[in-house]
């Protein structure tokens, strides 16, 4: 039987019915990985999974990272997450090496676009604990806001190519941040990727975040400038699906296609979610058949 599936806005995010055992069991998981790239962002209601099912979808949908991450200050080791399973939230004895990065989070991006070179294909994130006020998730089309350009920008577009780090990532979130904080945010790697890229199916998608620091073709004023007007332009009202919490959620999005960030919420919060990642698939790629501009 096919899926049942509502588009939750006309360009971004659709919210699917399926019972929690036929999740579990993948038996729709091509179907579910189909309409995530095609749609971007998926909602599924009132499954309360607990963190062995989170994994047990996770593995149903894709290659499901369990892994460590070297931190940049001290080279330290950090498991990220119990199992694949990483707790997301601002209080630190709930999780002491990723809360003070995670304020991060309120400002529009792609994960892991700064460390990696194949950045995460897509991931999932279920609420333990909710905040009293804010805290929605909002997901933005990259697809959709690059189709949607004229075509001569479109093929400017097509040219360049963009540093991404941590401190673009954090800083405009903390601009009174301590030059220590700054140095240990300054101390990871860097990526230099594609602003467009054409992804296997041949579509192509802005590869858009708050990390971009710098669009290396241009200079710095009309980098800024640019980086500003595609963020306004990508994260308009018809690109962006808003989700609104409610406990036994799962969200899961194509983070190879959108960008996210979460609305702000109660200082002090107990707010919970937990995540699992699916590892990317895919390369960002320049793309293939740039017309070159008279
Ligand atoms: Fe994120």
């Amino acid at each position: 039987m096919a899926l049942e599936t509502i588009d939750l806005t006309p360009r971004i995010a659709s919210q699917v019915r399926i019972a929690k055992r036929d999740l579990l069991a993948g038996s729709h998981a091509g179907e579910i990985r189909d309409l995530l790239v095609a749609r971007g962002a998926i909602v599924i209601r009132d499954l309360f999974l607990d963190d062995e099912e989170l994994r047990t979808v996770a593995r149903s949908l894709g290659d499901l990272r369990v892994g460590t991450a070297r931190r940049g200050s001290d080279g330290k080791v950090l498991a990220e997450g119990d199992g694949g399973v990483l707790k997301v939230s601002l209080d630190p004895k709930v999780n002491p090496d990723y809360a003070r990065f995670l304020f991060g989070n309120q400002l529009w991006h792609m994960d892991g676009t700064y460390l990696e070179t194949i950045p995460p294909f897509a991931t999932m994130l279920t609420p333990f604990a909710l905040s009293k006020e804010g805290g929605d998730t909002q997901f933005a089309n990259t697809y959709a806001a690059f189709e949607d350009l004229p075509r001569p920008m479109q093929r400017r577009l097509e040219t360049l190519t963009v540093r991404h780090s941590l401190p673009a990532a954090l800083f405009p979130a903390k601009r009174d941040c301590t030059a220590e904080e700054f140095a240990v945010w300054a101390s990871y790697p860097t990526q230099v990727h594609p602003l467009v890229w054409q992804h296997r199916s041949g579509r192509k998608s802005l590869v858009l975040s708050t990390a971009c620091a710098r669009i290396l073709e241009l200079d710095a004023t009309a980098s800024h400038d640019l980086l500003l007007e595609l963020m306004a332009h990508a994260t308009q009202e018809q690109y962006v699906y808003s989700h609104k919490w409610r406990m036994g959620d799962l969200a899961i999005w194509d983070n190879t296609g959108t960008m996210h960030r979460v609305l702000p919420f109660e200082e002090g919060s107990a707010r919970e979610m937990h995540r699992c990642t699916l590892n990317g698939e895919e390369p960002i790629a320049a793309v293939r058949d740039v017309e070159v501009v008279a």
